[in-house]
């Protein structure tokens, strides 16, 4: 099961990279999760370069995406709202419309914050735009609230009850993709 993991977070010390790093190591021993690098790269969205000189940084990402079998977003809140870097390549790896990555990819989506709520409205936010994409995310909203108190000074996560929910949303996620491909097989003309 190959996920790829996306944290909304540009900053170095990000509690969203570091939840992306806790989630791959709870995950089953049957996944293999790559943190997605190039968020800060990706330059604003612009409809005047598709379809022929869409950034390299762009296609990248959608070759990541494509990749996987499924993807992981980690997202923090600014003002009650998800991160505008993930947005953007929300965006970009929405395109082309109707055919793009994101159509048909099983999909997790986490919140955290330092904040009691967890930042769910981000979280929400990117579900609410998945549902355009045809992109299918798992039931369980997941966000994890107070971030800061559940990791160490080694960015590794210290609260049990989180990493317990980590790997659940794994496997909720793997039981999803297995119905999207059965899904797809049966639509497939014999
Ligand atoms: C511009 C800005 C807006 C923020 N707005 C919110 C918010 O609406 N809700 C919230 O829970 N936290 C908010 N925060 C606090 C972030 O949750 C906190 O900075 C968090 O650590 C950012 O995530 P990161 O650690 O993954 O970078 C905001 C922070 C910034 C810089």
């Amino acid at each position: 099961m190959r996920v790829l993991a996306i944290s909304g977070s540009l900053r170095r010390d990000a509690y969203s990279t570091m939840v992306a790093k806790a989630a791959s190591r709870a995950a089953p021993e049957e996944f293999d999760v790559t943190l997605f690098g190039g968020l800060g790269s990706i330059p604003g969205f612009n409809e005047d370069l598709e379809p022929d000189a869409v950034p390299e940084e762009v296609e990248e990402l959608r070759r990541q995406i494509e990749g996987a079998d499924a993807l992981l977003l980690v997202t923090p809140e600014y003002n009650a709202s998800a991160p505008g870097a993930l947005k953007n390549a929300i965006d970009w790896a929405s395109r082309p419309h109707g055919a793009s990555a994101l159509m048909g990819k099983p999909a997790a989506i986490v919140s955290s914050s330092p904040m009691p709520f967890g930042g769910v409205w981000a979280g929400q936010q990117i579900r609410k735009a998945f549902s355009i994409t045809g992109t299918p995310v798992v039931e369980t909203e997941l966000a994890i609230g107070k971030v800061d108190e559940k990791f160490g000074p080694d960015g590794l996560l210290m609260d049990d009850e989180t990493r317990l929910k980590l790997t659940a949303l794994l496997v909720e996620m793997e039981e999803l993709a297995g119905q999207v491909n059965q899904a797809a097989q049966e639509e497939r003309p014999s």
